[in-house]
């Protein structure tokens, strides 16, 4: 059976639209019509018209968000494994542990994180604005989870007593060590480092810019004239190659790899196709519960 042929004919018969996460293999991508970061593509789903089903392509916490912005809508998952480690070393117990030993602290979570440990948010982040969105929080201590890298950027940039939890475990294992066989940056003096804020201070500290996913492209379109070195998941390296033909872009680590969003293959999306199976369907108080916080993201965005 020629797969992509009848992922095709598929997709077109039962009216389903692709989004998928930018750090999902290649050939995966090239398939979808939306791709981007984790909340561009939740914003993307509130845009797409009822009679339309979704298939979302990356890990479980981000099509989580797009159901809870989206409760009307059908949508699916290519591979119900595919999982974000980060986002599942903070338990809603160990949140709510934190929450009584700091009762007088706000909790900011960054969107990696489950939707049971959104729904005891104040309010919800994500890399491109968790800078913005402390800073606008009426409250000068803060708790923040679940990765440590980011709390330790937002705390640097806003001053404020920003508190990380679970802790020491709370951490993205593709960005925190992608320095372990990264390329020499000495020998490239003349290329600007971009890199995610899940990476760790000291590699945040020797970069031209610090963005998400969804800012990278941003920053290079400001300054098309220079030459890159991008410090995030591999894939992104693909996706801005493909923006920017005539800029030179590599590498910072060709094994930053995340496992999870390379789970997603060709044989899921045809299944779930074919089956109408890896539905997302979220209980409705859940839903209600942690859009509260996603929502006040984005009134503090206004
Ligand atoms: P972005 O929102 O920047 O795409 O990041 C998501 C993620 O999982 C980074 O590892
Ligand atoms: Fe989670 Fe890291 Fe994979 Fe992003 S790259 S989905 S933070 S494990």
């Amino acid at each position: 059976m020629d797969l992509l042929k009848e992922i095709k004919y598929l997709k077109e018969k039962k009216n389903f639209i692709f989004i998928g996460h930018n750090y999902v293999e290649k050939n995966i991508l090239d398939l979808c019509d939306y791709n981007g970061d984790s909340l561009g593509l939740a914003k993307v789903a509130q845009n797409i018209n009822k009679e339309k089903n979704i298939l979302f392509i990356g890990v479980d916490f981000m099509a989580e968000t797009m159901k809870i912005l989206n409760p009307e809508k059908r949508i699916f998952v290519a591979n119900k494994s595919a999982t974000c480690p980060m986002a599942n070393s903070l338990s809603p117990e160990k949140l709510l542990y934190f929450k009584s030993k700091f009762p007088n602290y706000s909790i900011v979570l960054y969107v990696n994180s489950t939707a049971e440990c959104k729904r005891y948010a104040d309010c919800v982040c994500t890399s491109a604005n968790a800078v913005e969105i402390v800073n606008a929080i009426d409250n000068n201590n803060i708790l923040f989870g679940p990765d440590k890298n980011l709390a330790n950027y937002v705390k640097e940039k806003t001053k404020k007593n920003v508190l990380a939890i679970p802790g020491e475990d709370g951490f993205c294992y593709v960005h925190d060590s992608i320095e372990n066989n990264s390329l020499n940056l000495k020998s490239f003096s003349d290329f600007n480092l971009i890199v995610h804020p899940e990476c760790k201070k000291n590699l945040r500290d020797k970069s031209f810019k610090v963005g998400s996913t969804g800012q990278m492209p941003k920053f290079i379109s400001e300054n098309l004239d220079k030459k890159y070195i991008i410090g995030t998941e591999i894939g992104m390296v693909d996706v801005l190659k493909n923006m920017f033909e005539n800029v030179e872009i590599i590498p910072f680590n060709n094994e930053a790899i995340c496992h999870d969003m390379k789970k997603n293959k060709l044989e899921d999306i045809y299944n779930v196709l074919n089956f109408e199976i890896n539905e997302i369907l979220l209980d409705r108080n859940l839903i209600n519960d942690s859009r509260r916080s996603i929502i006040n993201m984005f009134k503090l965005m206004e």
